[in-house]
């Protein structure tokens, strides 16, 4: 089973671009171009939030419209940068959003992986929050399958990264996330956004992690100050989540893009394992 995460696209209402310089729409066309494109394509693709720049109906009008070509199910989770209402009036005919409860979480059934989407979204607010409710919630469907290969997935990372901006405004109440997480032992991993770069940590007994923007990344300043956090454009790019018996949760990056190649490796003669390679018919 393979899933693609995307996330932070950022997208703007038709002709207008992001923070003055970033054409967010065209970088999410690419990135659906690159999915579309891979060898093996993903059986759904997952997108962590900050679907779009403000959360206009207009905005959701347009990610609709560029989600369109993926030939596989798209699942949505908000990030700060949405709105649950407009999210919700473009997208809740898609069916599997369930807010009883006002928060825009869900599990997907049916496949090897069980996915859990979680909202982590505090309105008005750039931080995000695992409240007690969400907590409870959270718990209750992990204690419904504790023996399926789970994956978790959310805006707001839960954990610290080193990113002192950004990290001001991750998911509050993280510590109380972890101490669930850790009483199961079925959760691969729990993948989030925000944070515009790819990142691995160990946390609550699992792996945390957060994959790069489809559009802009924010810069790599690992300088413990208080400095605001700026962005760069260095290349967009995705996840891609692979599950089978026999290796686990293995995530692939991406980079998004046309690039050269692919090329045969030929071997130079004087390469030690020359003698040993296969030869070419
Ligand atoms: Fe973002
Ligand atoms: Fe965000």
């Amino acid at each position: 089973m393979m899933i693609a995460q995307i996330t932070d696209m950022h997208v703007r209402p038709r002709g207008k671009i992001a923070y003055e310089r970033v054409d967010t729409n065209a970088l999410l066309e690419a990135a659906v171009a690159t999915i579309e494109a891979l060898p093996r394509k993903p059986d759904l693709v997952i997108a962590t939030g900050d679907l779009t720049d403000c959360g206009l109906a207009a905005e959701y009008e347009v990610l609709r419209e560029l989600l369109q070509p993926l030939s596989m199910p798209v699942y949505l989770v908000p990030g700060n940068h949405d709105r649950r209402a407009e999210l919700l009036a473009a997208f809740g005919r898609d069916g599997y959003f369930k807010s009883d409860d006002g928060f825009l979480h869900y599990t997907v059934e049916g496949h090897d992986l069980r996915l859990i989407g979680l909202d982590t979204v505090v309105p008005g607010h750039g931080h995000g929050e695992m409240c007690a409710a969400r907590l409870a919630w959270l718990e209750g469907r992990l204690g419904e399958k504790p023996e399926q290969p789970t994956l978790i997935f959310m805006h707001h990372p839960p954990f610290g990264t080193g990113l002192a901006d950004m990290d001001r405004i991750n998911c509050r109440n993280g510590k109380a996330m972890a101490a669930v997480i850790r009483r199961f032992d079925n959760i691969e991993r729990v993948v989030c956004g925000h944070h515009h770069r790819p990142i691995t940590v160990r946390w609550g007994g699992s792996i945390g992690s957060v994959a790069p923007s489809t559009a802009h990344q924010v810069t790599l300043d690992l300088v413990p100050d208080n400095s605001p956090s700026t962005f760069t454009m260095e290349p967009p790019g995705f996840h891609l989540h692979v599950w089978s018996k026999e290796s686990g949760l293995v995530t692939h990056g991406v980079n998004i893009g046309r690039f050269e190649g692919p090329f045969p490796f030929v071997l130079d003669e004087e390469y030690p394992g020359h003698a040993a390679a296969p030869k070419a018919a």
